[in-house]
């Protein structure tokens, strides 16, 4: 019998499944990892942690002999040298500490010429302001680069010894040309970053490999226009497929390459979503359930009676680009218990991703539905919330597993058990249960979000003095 295998190496752990090519999830298998903040602001993982888990993922999934369709973590930079020894911890996509490197990128190129170059800006996460950190603070590490990847691609590296990655994974790596899908030879130079220390570039399809939201999006399938994928994974994150290229003017949203040969997606992605309810986990209510803690938020109407959460507990990048943004509670009184307190982060996610929704209309997508995916999915309340904050019917999909089976299909397109991605998705991709806006909640959530816009000005005007 044929099996596809998908591998998404996460940020808090990696997820192994095995699926027939009807689609069903037949085995999968979780490993975790710690993440690491040796400073403020900072965020690594040893990347040989994802390989022990990889390995560990697949031998209990019993993958032995199968082509694994892989997906990551985006943007992290691994560093090897020439015996492709890791030089460094990774520094990963939430790491906020280039925000120096980023503007200096923008001066030495040129916002606009930036933009036309890679379709995006220079924001922390990305690979690029990395490197040139690592010159600036590293220099011995940075002497001996022989060469790059991104976390997944490290483990396909060790995995199977092949040095590749894809244009979707590229992309976030400001050093990609996105419209071209190739490496940006203008942006190379002018950062002064060696061609040989970038893997050749493939398209996901061939290589059964995408960034952990391109297959995301796949796995639910969105590689059209209609819908959007919705994320409630540590990042929060509403992503668009595009017919053809297109930026924001302002970058203010990603412009990546999509899993499939000539689409592209445009995204707008916060560094905490689920990440902010773990963060209320560990720090108030340790050894609790997110179901209990989501239970006790059902007892509180919409809108928690003013209380509101700014989730930008690690800086924020859509729709702020700012690393020095920081989390609030504002509105508390003596009412809130813990209950409020979780339902106020559940609707706070909930505004950020409406700014990223609004973003991306700008751009002319109209959306009728969205696909959801994420550990934070598995809350009726959370999607009902969001649904009813972004005024847009949620489907959830029968096999919900994410990234990982976004990338069991892209192992079925390489291995020829599907023509191309939409076969894969006509084949395997089911809707399920579907969530409607609660129009009890719209006046609570409009003037829920209009508090929400304009807590962030007002408080960076109070930090900044
Ligand atoms: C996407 C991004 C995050 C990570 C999280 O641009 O930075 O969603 O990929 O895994």
């Amino acid at each position: 019998m044929t099996t596809l295998v998908g591998l998404d190496v996460g940020t808090t752990g990696v997820k192994a499944i095995a699926m027939t090519p009807e689609g069903e999830v037949v085995c999968s298998a979780e490993a975790g990892y710690p993440l690491m903040t040796p400073r403020p602001g900072w965020s690594e993982q040893d990347p040989d942690d994802w390989l022990h888990a990889s390995e560990q993922a697949l031998a209990r999934l019993g993958a032995g002999a199968h082509r694994v369709g892989l997906s990551g973590q985006m943007h992290g930079l691994v560093c090897l040298d020439d015996h492709d020894r890791v030089l460094r911890p990774a520094i990963l996509w939430n790491d906020q500490r280039t925000a120096a490197e980023c503007a200096e990128i923008e001066e030495r190129v040129g916002l606009e010429r930036l933009i036309s170059f890679t379709g995006n800006r220079a924001l922390p996460g990305f690979t690029a302001p990395k490197l040139l950190w690592l010159r600036r603070h590293e220099p011995d590490a940075y002497a001996r680069i022989h060469r790059i990847v991104l976390p997944k691609d490290y483990v396909r590296l060790r995995l199977t010894g092949e040095w590749a990655i894809d244009a979707a994974d590229a992309s976030g790596t400001l050093l990609f040309d996105v419209a071209r899908r190739r490496w940006s030879d203008e942006v190379l130079a002018a950062l002064d970053v060696p061609h040989e220390w970038l893997p050749p570039v493939s398209e996901s399809t061939e290589i059964a490999g995408a960034g952990d939201q391109q297959a995301a999006a796949l796995g639910v399938g969105v590689i059209e226009p209609g819908s959007v994928s919705v994320v409630l994974g540590t990042s929060g994150v509403v992503l668009a497929a595009l017919p053809s290229y297109a930026c924001d003017s302002e970058a203010r949203v990603h412009a990546f390459c999509h899993a499939a040969p000539d689409t592209w997606e445009a995204m707008g992605v916060m560094l905490n979503a689920a990440g902010s309810l773990r963060w209320l986990r560990d720090a108030l209510a340790p050894g609790a359930s997110f179901d209990e803690l989501t239970a006790e938020a059902t007892r509180w109407d919409a809108g928690v009676e003013g209380l509101t959460f700014l989730p930008y507990l690690q800086g924020e990048r859509t729709p702020h680009a700012d690393p020095d943004a920081r989390g609030s509670f504002t509105g508390l009184s003596l009412r809130h218990d813990r209950g409020a307190l979780v339902r106020a982060v559940l609707e706070g996610v909930a505004y950020g991703l409406r700014d990223s929704l609004e973003l991306l209309r700008e751009l002319g997508v109209e959306p009728e539905k969205g696909r959801v995916s994420g550990g934070g999915a598995r809350s009726r309340l959370w999607l009902e919330i969001v649904a009813s904050v972004l005024e847009l019917p949620l489907e959830l999909t029968i096999d919900e597993e994410g990234s990982a089976y976004g990338a069991a299909l892209l192992a079925g397109v390489a291995d020829g058990v599907f023509a191309d991605a939409g076969e894969a998705v006509s084949a395997c991709v089911r809707a399920g249960a579907a969530i409607e806006p609660n129009v009890d909640w719209a006046p609570a959530y409009e003037e829920g979000y209009a508090r929400f816009h304009s807590l962030y000005p007002a408080l960076r005007e109070v930090e900044d003095r």
